[in-house]
C-alpha cells in the first residue's frame, strides 16, 4: 500500500484566501475556527485537486475570490516519499487548467487515482431519511472517479433521457408521431443497462466492509445490508425495452421516463428490515458512517493508497459514542482532514493531531 499524503497547500485568490501556503501533518489534521472563517474552502480546494472540480457549485467561476480574475490551487503530494505536484488554476478568460508534475492532465480517473479523497459532510448523515437521489449520488460519484466509462455512459444516458422527456411532452402537445421514440428507446436501454451493471458490481464489491464497519461503530452484532432497487426488475419485466413500450402511453401522458436507472434507489436493511422506518436516528447514522468507511476501503484496495478523508464539520452532529467511533476508523486509514468549530468536539482518542486556527481567510498551524 502507498502512503499518500499532502504535504503543502497553496492558495492564491481562491474563495477567501488571497495568498496562502499551508503545511499539513501527514496523520490527522484539524481545522478549528468560527462559522464563515474558511474551513471547508479549504476542504472544497482539496476536493478540487483530487477530482478536477468542485463537488459544492457547478460554476468555477464562483470559486474567483471577489474582484479578482483567476484563482490558483497547488498542491504538493508525497507518496511513499515520492514528492508530486497538482496543480488546479481557473482564470475568468482562459478557462481551467489541471496539472500533474506540470503536465496537463484531463483524464479525471488519473486524477484522482493520483489523490483520492472521500469528503463526508452533515448532509450525508441523512442518506437513509433523504430521498433516492441522494442514494443514487452516493453511487454515482464513487463510479465516475474510478471509470471514465461509466461517467461516459453517466452524461449519455442523461442527455438522452433529456431528450426523450422533451419528446414525449411534444408527443402529448403537439400530436408528434411516437415512432421517433425508438431510436431514443435504444439508446437509453444501451447505456442504462451498462449503468445497473456497474451499480450491482460496486454494491456487491463494498458489502461485505459496510457489515464490517458497522459492528465496529456501533459495537452490536446486527446484520447490516443493503439492496439495489432496480425499477426494470420491479416492473416484474427482465426486458428493457418491452416495458419502456408497455410504459409508453404511461410516460407519455406524464411527460417523464418512468423506468431506468435514474429511477433505481438503494435500501438500506437492518437485521433484513428498512432501516428508513425500523433503525433508529443513532443506529441510521452508524449504517452512513459504515457506508461511507466502506467507500474510503475499497478505494484503497482499487487504487493501492487510503483515501484522504475529508471530515467537513461532522463531529458537532455526532453522539460521544459515535465520535469516538468514527476518530477510530479514521485513525486506520490515511491523511484525514477534519473541520470544526468547537475543538471540544474532536476526541481525546484523536492522539496526535495537528491543529490549525482558521480565522478570516488566514491558517496559523498550532504546534
Ligand atoms: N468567491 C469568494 N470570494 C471571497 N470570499 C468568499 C468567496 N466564496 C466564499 N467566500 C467567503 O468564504 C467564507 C465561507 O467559507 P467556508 O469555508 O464555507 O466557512 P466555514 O469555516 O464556515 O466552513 C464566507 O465568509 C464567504 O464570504
Ligand atoms: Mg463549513
Amino acid at each position: 500500500m502507498i502512503f499518500l499524503f499532502i504535504s503543502k497547500l497553496l492558495l492564491s485568490n481562491f474563495r477567501n484566501y488571497e495568498k496562502t501556503t499551508i503545511s499539513f501533518s501527514s496523520n490527522i489534521n484539524v481545522l478549528y475556527g468560527r462559522n464563515g472563517s474558511g474551513k471547508t474552502n479549504v476542504l472544497e480546494a482539496i476536493n478540487i485537486l483530487s477530482r478536477g472540480k468542485s463537488q459544492r457549485i457547478t460554476k468555477d467561476n464562483e470559486l474567483i475570490m471577489l474582484d479578482k480574475d483567476a484563482f490558483l490551487i497547488k498542491g504538493l503530494l508525497n507518496s511513499n516519499g515520492y514528492e508530486s505536484t497538482v496543480q488546479c488554476s481557473y482564470n475568468q478568460g482562459k478557462g481551467k487548467k489541471l496539472l500533474y508534475n506540470g503536465q496537463s492532465i484531463t483524464n479525471s480517473k488519473e486524477l484522482f487515482s493520483q489523490l483520492p479523497t472521500v469528503s463526508f459532510l452533515p448532509e450525508n448523515l441523512d442518506l437513509i431519511k433523504g430521498g433516492p437521489e441522494q442514494r443514487r449520488l452516493f453511487l454515482d460519484d464513487i463510479l465516475v472517479v474510478i471509470s471514465v466509462q461509466y461517467k461516459d455512459y453517466l452524461n449519455r444516458y442523461s442527455k438522452v433521457l433529456y431528450q426523450r422527456n422533451q419528446l414525449l411532452k411534444d408527443i402529448r402537445k403537439k400530436g408528434l408521431t411516437k415512432d421517433a421514440l425508438d431510436s431514443w428507446d435504444n439508446q437509453l436501454i444501451y447505456y442504462g443497462d451498462r449503468i445497473i451493471k456497474y451499480r450491482y458490481k460496486l454494491l456487491y464489491e463494498i458489502r461485505p466492509f459496510l457489515q464490517k464497519n458497522y459492528v465496529k461503530l456501533a459495537d452490536s452484532e446486527e446484520t447490516v445490508t443493503f439492496q439495489y432497487t432496480n425499477t426494470l426488475a420491479e416492473q416484474g419485466e427482465d426486458q428493457y425495452d418491452k416495458l419502456l413500450l408497455k410504459k409508453r402511453e404511461e410516460d407519455i401522458a406524464r411527460g417523464y421516463t418512468s423506468v431506468g436507472p435514474h429511477r433505481d434507489d438503494l435500501l438500506l436493511l437492518i437485521n433484513q428490515q428498512k432501516a428508513r422506518s425500523f433503525a433508529s436516528q443513532g443506529q441510521q447514522r452508524s449504517i452512513v458512517l459504515a457506508l461511507k468507511l466502506a467507500e474510503v476501503e475499497y478505494l484503497a484496495k482499487i487504487l493501492g493508497r487510503w483515501p484522504i478523508l475529508l471530515l467537513d464539520d461532522v463531529m458537532s452532529e455526532l453522539d460521544v459514542q459515535r465520535r469516538m467511533g468514527l476518530v477510530s476508523l479514521a485513525k486506520l486509514t490515511g491523511q484525514v482532514f477534519l473541520t470544526t468549530t468547537e475543538k471540544d468536539h474532536v476526541p481525546e482518542e484523536l492522539g496526535s493531531a495537528t491543529y490549525f486556527f482558521i480565522d478570516n481567510g488566514s491558517i496559523q498551524r498550532k504546534d
